[in-house]
């Protein structure tokens, strides 16, 4: 049997850092999922596909082969053979995941992809709907969150430490908009499974969080 841990929450909350972090402690495996909807994303794009034409996306969907390897223990996100690990970590990426998320058939194929990773191995696994849809019988649910002024400002001071140009109220915006738009799909939208761990993060430092976790990771017996 594996054990799973799954930690969803809003863009921006931190969890693919805390993740990465658990795992890396546990020794499970990381599988950051949102990589996967802004792979098929970017592909959408590539292909100019209209992202609000569920049938195009759905049938285009159903062609495009992703898959998850890793070197050195970190995620390669392999979208048709090519490794697109660096291309997917854009803003554009971001919403453009975002958009493609909602269509069901896209989510059914990524979904089946994510359990079959968490049913071979130990996981830690992130997005938005690991606790309530990909792996409801994981063994640890963390919901990560945040405030929006909280999580823009981290996002501003990564691009600004990156050398990228950044602008504060635009990211508070983007980060509003994809909080509503994850939050209101219908198909398996951003919630709180109901027994999963709430976690506000923004009085916390990165490493308050992770200590945390393991804390619960120890009361269940996980570490
Ligand atoms: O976690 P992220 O920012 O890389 O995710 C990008 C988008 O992908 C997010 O805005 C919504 C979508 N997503 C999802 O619908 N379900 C997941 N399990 C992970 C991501």
């Amino acid at each position: 049997m594996s054990y799973q841990i799954a930690i969803d929450g809003p863009a921006g909350a931190g969890k693919s850092t805390i993740a990465r972090a658990v795992a890396e402690r546990l020794r499970y495996i990381y599988v950051d999922t949102g990589a996967m909807y802004r792979a098929m994303g970017l592909y959408m794009e590539d292909h100019g596909i209209d992202l609000s034409d569920r049938e195009a996306v759905e049938q285009a969907a159903s062609g495009v082969n992703i898959s998850i390897e890793y070197e050195n223990g970190a995620q390669q996100v392999i979208l048709n053979g090519e490794n697109v690990t660096g291309r997917v970590r854009t803003e554009r990426a971001g919403m453009l995941a975002s958009a493609v998320s909602v269509h069901p058939g896209v989510r059914k194929k990524l979904v089946q992809l994510q359990q079959e990773l968490g049913s071979r191995q130990n996981v830690v696994m992130d997005g938005r709907d690991i606790g309530t849809a990909v792996l409801p019988g994981a063994q640890l649910k963390i919901f990560l969150t945040a405030s929006v002024a909280v999580r823009a400002g981290r996002r501003f001071l990564e691009l600004q430490e990156k050398g990228q140009k950044a602008d504060l109220v635009e990211i508070e915006k983007d980060i509003e908009q994809r909080d509503y738009q994850d939050s209101h799909r219908e198909a398996s939208p951003l919630t709180r499974a109901r027994d999963a761990v709430l976690l506000d993060s923004s009085e916390l430092t990165v490493q308050e969080v992770i200590d945390e976790i393991l804390k619960l990771c120890a009361e269940r017996e996980l570490l």
